[in-house]
């Protein structure tokens, strides 16, 4: 592999212990999947590794001795400096100022209080969220990163068109340090060529079908790269954001494409390297219709006990919409409806009054964490309803409750009522 001299340096041990052992992991990685360099990166998202085992191993040795396990994959306790590129911590155990509420255990709530702290001293930003993007480490177009969290993957190298691979909590904590990636996959322009063309023959008019269609298409495509051609409209940036999760949980979709609406494709043709899909696929109402379906195929009883909003997590203009759905109503004594947003969107919702207004209606917001990665429900909580494919996809065998799909209107509705009377 060809190494910068400055690579070679830190390689050297010139820059310490803990950034040699970094990019030793990052040379090992891009000699296994024969990367011909390394390149740098503008940012990593990733940190600790937070769980029940990780939590013990903490406990017995320390967090340097964690971070230089976990995340640099050396046996032995290295003294970890501050990272050297802007690097966001992803999702939390706990929004760690409701921990009692929602039933948090103590260990895990005092484990999550201690990383937020050691991230702080190691120059981490604590954003703890899935949409970095959303908060305040925002990509530029055809910058190189090394994320982790699928659907901020996918995000990065669709929406912004920046250039990323899925990274694990190995490679991105050895990138946090040695800032280099191996320049390989996504990173590499050749490999971002759209492989199947997904034609959308019916005009998408509900925000709900955009996860839909992401979920079908991740079904579909795994891990190749789709473009999605015959939209008659533009879809938002949260439409896109809940699109590329969908696709992301169901298949294992890192990157599309959508001409004229996705920064890196403003043509088929460029979408798909001028070369002939391999493969065209037609999507209609019907197929949309049978997706929806196959959610929601959750038995006979329609009570509902959890509603989930927030995943990804949600923005401003998601909770302005919610507030503006629930127009004053609170939701039913009989269930709860928990919002997981990142720690800036809440501050926003402080500032800007939603938080008030969404405790009045019973909503319980919750920052740095969601239903999925800190494994959270009420107590009991047996059936949900969300307007997350991604979430309708984990929920299930995570969180062991059964759940339910709709659009927004309708988890508000249930909320209000108990029931869920959602419909295609
Ligand atoms: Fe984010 Fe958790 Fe969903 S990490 S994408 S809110 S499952």
């Amino acid at each position: 592999m060809n190494l910068t001299d400055y690579e070679r340096r830190m390689l050297d041990g010139e820059f310490g212990a803990a950034r040699q052992k970094a990019i030793e992991f990052i040379v090992e990685y891009g000699t296994a999947l024969n990367a011909p360099c390394l390149i740098p990166v503008s940012s990593v998202a990733g940190g600790l590794e937070y769980s029940a085992f990780t939590r013990d191993f903490y406990e017995k040795y320390g967090m340097d001795a964690l971070f230089s396990e976990f995340n640099l994959n050396s046996s032995e306790e290295l003294e970890i400096p501050v990272v050297s590129v802007p690097t966001a911590t992803t999702i939390s155990l706990t929004d760690v100022t409701q921990s009692e509420a929602i039933g948090v255990d103590r260990g895990i709530h005092d484990f999550c209080v201690a990383g937020e702290e050691y991230s702080k001293a190691k120059g981490m930003q604590c954003l703890s969220t899935c949409v970095p993007y959303q908060s305040l480490l925002i990509p530029t177009f055809g910058e190189h990163l090394a994320w982790m969290e699928s659907s901020a993957v996918v995000a990065a190298n669709s929406i912004f068109g920046a250039r990323t691979n899925t990274e694990s909590i190995e490679s991105s904590g050895a990138s946090s340090l040695s800032g280099r990636t191996p320049y390989w996959g996504l990173h590499c322009l050749e490999n971002r060529y759209a492989t199947h063309e997904f034609q959308i023959n019916y005009e998408i008019e509900h925000d709900r079908d955009w996860g839909l269609l992401g979920y079908l298409i991740g079904e579909i495509a795994q891990e190749n790269i789709p473009v999605v051609t015959g939209l008659k409209h533009r879809p938002t940036f949260d439409e896109l954001k809940h699109f590329g999760a969908a696709s992301a949980a169901s298949g294992g979709v890192e990157i599309y494409h959508m001409p004229g609406f996705t920064p890196e494709a403003h043509t088929l043709g460029m979408a798909l390297g001028e070369n002939e899909p391999q493969e065209t696929i037609h999507i209609s109402k019907k197929d949309i219709e049978s997706t929806y379906m196959r959610l929601n195929s959750q038995g006979e009883s329609s009570d509902i006990d959890y509603i989930v909003l927030g995943c990804p997590h949600y923005s401003l203009n998601q909770i302005k919409e919610l507030v503006r759905l629930l127009n004053g109503r609170a939701i039913s004594a009989s269930l709860e409806m928990w919002v997981y947003v990142p720690y800036t969107t809440k501050s926003m919702c402080d500032r800007q009054g939603y938080s008030q207004e969404l405790k009045k209606a019973g909503v319980r917001l919750l920052a740095d964490t969601c239903a999925v990665v800190g494994n959270l429900a009420p107590t009991n909580a047996r059936k949900a309803a969300t307007n997350s494919a991604k979430m309708a996809h984990y929920l299930p065998s995570v969180v062991d409750v059964q759940c339910f799909f709709g659009a927004t209107e309708d988890c508000v509705e249930a909320a209000i009522s108990g029931k869920w009377e959602g419909v295609f």
